[in-house]
């Protein structure tokens, strides 16, 4: 398959997990299960197709508040998926990283995920970012604090803060801003994900529920991509 432009980096809000296992009669779990199976074809097509960067949205800030249960299982499926996956990371050469507030992730599930992103920091055929305990009004938060606090010890200057300075204080510093952000599912809300790296990425909605996301819906949206004409706010002539 051939696109003519292709997204440098992509992200996705992996959503309808939940509602996938639903209309099956399953667990909520099931429809997690299914979603890792998803994530897991879709980093290969990201692969094949030559993406730089892909952001998935394993779990939101918000996503505390679901029942202990599953938040558990959620937490213990990261643990497992990483483990399992690091071998194919290496091999592939993929740096897994991630973004949020990943104190609040439990201590096993957290050494997996720092110990996976020390093994593979040197590589970068594919920047692989979990978004975990990830919002980003808290990161917004998070760095116009920490710029108030160089500016106040006198590190910058507030003549120095331009898009380039803040962005290195958010977690994505070093990071494109995503060209194309999916969400899955029909909602059609952005979900306080990388409001501020999202200024001009193209979005694509699919009623597809995450679990049902393979490489042909994948295709679909690159698809989709090709065909719009980017013109970050100024004319095309
Ligand atoms: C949204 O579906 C999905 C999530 C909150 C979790 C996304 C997680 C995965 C795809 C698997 C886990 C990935 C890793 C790397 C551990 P939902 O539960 O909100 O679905 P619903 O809106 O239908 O209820």
């Amino acid at each position: 398959m051939n696109f003519k432009n292709m997204p440098n980096h992509l992200a996705i809000i992996m959503d309808g997990n939940g509602r996938w296992a639903k209309k099956r009669g399953l667990d909520r779990i099931h429809g997690h299960i299914e979603g890792i199976k998803s994530l897991k074809t879709i980093i290969k097509a990201v692969m094949e197709y030559k993406i730089k960067y892909l952001t998935v949205y394993a779990f939101s800030s918000e996503n505390w508040q679901r029942p202990e249960s599953e938040v558990d299982s959620l937490m213990t499926l990261l643990d497992e998926y990483i483990r399992i996956e690091l071998s194919y990371l290496i091999e592939n050469k993929i740096r897994l990283g991630f973004i949020g507030n990943i104190v609040k992730i439990p201590e096993k599930s957290k050494k997996a995920l720092l110990d996976a992103a020390d093994r593979t920091k040197d590589f970068d055929s594919l920047f692989l970012t979990l978004a975990l305990s990830y919002g980003s009004k808290e990161e917004i938060l998070n760095a116009v604090s920490k710029t108030a606090e160089d500016l106040k010890q006198g590190k910058i200057a507030s003549a120095d803060i331009n898009d380039n300075l803040f962005s290195s204080y958010l977690y994505t510093s070093g990071m494109p801003d995503p060209d194309m952000l999916i969400r899955t599912s029909g909602e059609r809300r952005i979900s306080n994900f990388m409001l501020y790296q999202i200024a001009y990425t193209e979005i694509y909605f699919t009623k597809t529920l995450w679990p049902d996301f393979r490489k042909k819906d994948l295709i679909r949206a690159l698809q989709d991509y090709e065909k719009r004409i980017r013109r970050f706010g100024k004319t095309d002539i």
